[in-house]
């Protein structure tokens, strides 16, 4: 069984500050499967979205996620909303979905100094009530591949990472 923590979980939830609180204190690497996926690419998610579709985004996730199994271990792998559905989720690590209700991710991004930007990257967030039904699609879903559940509706990030921490391996 590998040692990475697979963090999933909805757009919006904090999965990226999270993994980056996450490894600055428990000291270990930190990758986020989008992040490999545009340096892999030079294109950012948004673009390959307009310009391939979303089907060819989903397929480079399982590129991705194949190369994981391939090659990564002992690494805190902060992953897309959608990177659950590959394949071999659970040969990656030890699963760890970020929950929290629609309402409260919402406006946890549109409250957010950065907003306009953190919406805009974001091409399935673009319309808050289609990004509403896709949480519904999944929220079974996600719980049900996960290995761990931490609900992290107003929860400081110190407790967060400490229960992630208390689940997993690294
Ligand atoms: C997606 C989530 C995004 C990104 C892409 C698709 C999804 O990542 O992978 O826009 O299907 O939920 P974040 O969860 O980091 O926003």
């Amino acid at each position: 069984m590998k040692k990475n923590i697979i963090l999933i979980g909805f757009m919006g939830i904090g999965k990226g500050t999270t993994a980056r609180a996450y490894a600055e204190k428990y000291n270990c690497f930190n990758i986020d499967t989008d992040d490999l996926i545009e340096s892999k690419t030079n294109q950012k998610v948004k673009e390959i979205f307009e310009e391939k579709g979303e089907g060819h985004f989903r397929k480079l996730e399982q590129d991705c996620a194949d190369w994981i199994e391939s090659s990564v271990d002992n690494t805190f792998i902060s992953c897309g909303g959608g990177f659950y559905n590959v394949e071999n989720i659970k040969k990656l690590g030890t699963v760890v979905l970020l929950d929290a209700s629609y309402d409260w991710i919402y406006n946890r991004l549109s409250t957010a100094e950065n907003a306009k930007s953190k919406l805009k990257k974001r091409p399935l967030f673009s319309e808050p009530k289609k990004a509403k039904k896709l949480y519904k699609e999944r929220e079974k879903a996600y719980k049900k591949i996960a290995d761990v559940i931490i609900d992290v509706e107003n929860k400081d990030m110190k407790n967060i990472i400490k229960e992630i921490h208390t689940g997993s391996y690294i």
